[in-house]
């Protein structure tokens, strides 16, 4: 496995892939690697061929009071995570060398974004999209991987590939959890032990809703009302939403009976954590 850290060298190695015939998939990272992480590698490596991991803290997606400066990095950790999974090569980019002086151009996109996660991050799927396209573009790959935890960036990435042409698939991956049901992820290591033991309560309250859906409740205020009053249980749960949206649109829906999503945001403390479920109808 090769570390990398310029668009240059990125280029000339997929250039040399390619004219071997093979295969690239791309996995979108900010790093500080988990489980969930390497989940997105596995699917890659079983898919292609090769495997390029990007692991960049991208300035662009985080609002001014965010937690840029003190997101989690280990560029050990995270190269020991690539090779177990089989990766070949990682991006390790520098500001710098993704957005050099004079940078100005971004994507944007006007409707799925403005709800949800997008509500309290208003600058945030811009960020998201203006570097993914770059990625897109640096690797063009076959086939790049999202996970379902990040549920609204799934989606607004598969908006953006189709309504922009980008020559690849996205493949969506299941959420992968701690054994107490916690969602893995890079920020739950800024919980204290106390809310660390709170906050598998939103996989609860995310099961409980589900439950109720699979026997036969349709009403999204009921199910809405269910997973508020669990996650309320939670002494120091403090709830930015939770939301029943048609999985197609992510508009809110009023019933429960066609694909939806259903998503929550909660702090716990300074720490804010997402979960959700999806079920997929034809
Ligand atoms: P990051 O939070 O590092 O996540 C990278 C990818 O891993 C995302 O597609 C995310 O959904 C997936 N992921 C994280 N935790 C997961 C879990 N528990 N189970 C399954 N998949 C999980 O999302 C980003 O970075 C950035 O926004 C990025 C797309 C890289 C653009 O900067």
């Amino acid at each position: 496995m090769k570390i990398v850290t310029t668009i240059k060298e990125v280029r000339e190695q997929v250039a040399q892939w390619r004219a071997e015939g093979l295969t690239v998939g791309l996995v979108p990272t900010m790093g500080y690697l988990h489980e969930g992480h390497q989940s997105l590698m596995q699917h890659s490596v079983h898919d292609n061929d090769r495997t390029v991991v990007s692991d960049f803290v991208n300035p662009t997606q985080f609002g001014p009071d965010e937690d840029y400066e003190s997101y989690p990095r280990d560029i050990q950790h995270d190269a020991k995570k690539c090779d177990e999974a089989g990766a070949d090569l990682i991006f390790l980019p520098s500001v710098e060398e993704m957005y050099p002086g004079g940078f100005c151009s971004f994507v944007d996109m006007n409707g799925l974004t403005k709800g949800l996660c997008g509500a309290s991050r208003p600058i945030h799927f811009r960020g998201v999209c203006t570097v993914v396209t770059k990625l897109f573009n640096i690797v063009q790959p076959d086939r790049a991987y999202f996970g379902q935890k990040d549920a609204q960036q799934l989606s607004v990435i598969r908006r953006m590939a189709t309504d922009l042409n980008q020559n690849l698939k996205i493949i969506g991956v299941p959420i992968v959890r701690e054994e107490d049901g916690l969602a893995k992820s890079s920020r739950n290591t800024y919980l204290t032990p106390e809310l660390r033991a709170e906050a598998p309560v939103l996989n609860r309250a995310l099961q409980k809703g589900k439950a109720a859906i699979e026997a036969g409740e349709t009403s999204s205020e009921i199910v809405r009302q269910i997973i508020t009053d669990e996650i309320n249980t939670a002494p120091n749960a403090d709830i930015e939403y939770v939301e029943i949206v048609d999985w197609n649109n992510l508009e809110p829906t009023p019933s429960t009976e066609g694909s939806i999503l259903a998503a929550v945001a909660v702090r716990f403390g300074t720490t804010r954590l997402i979960d959700n479920f999806i079920i997929e109808r034809d």
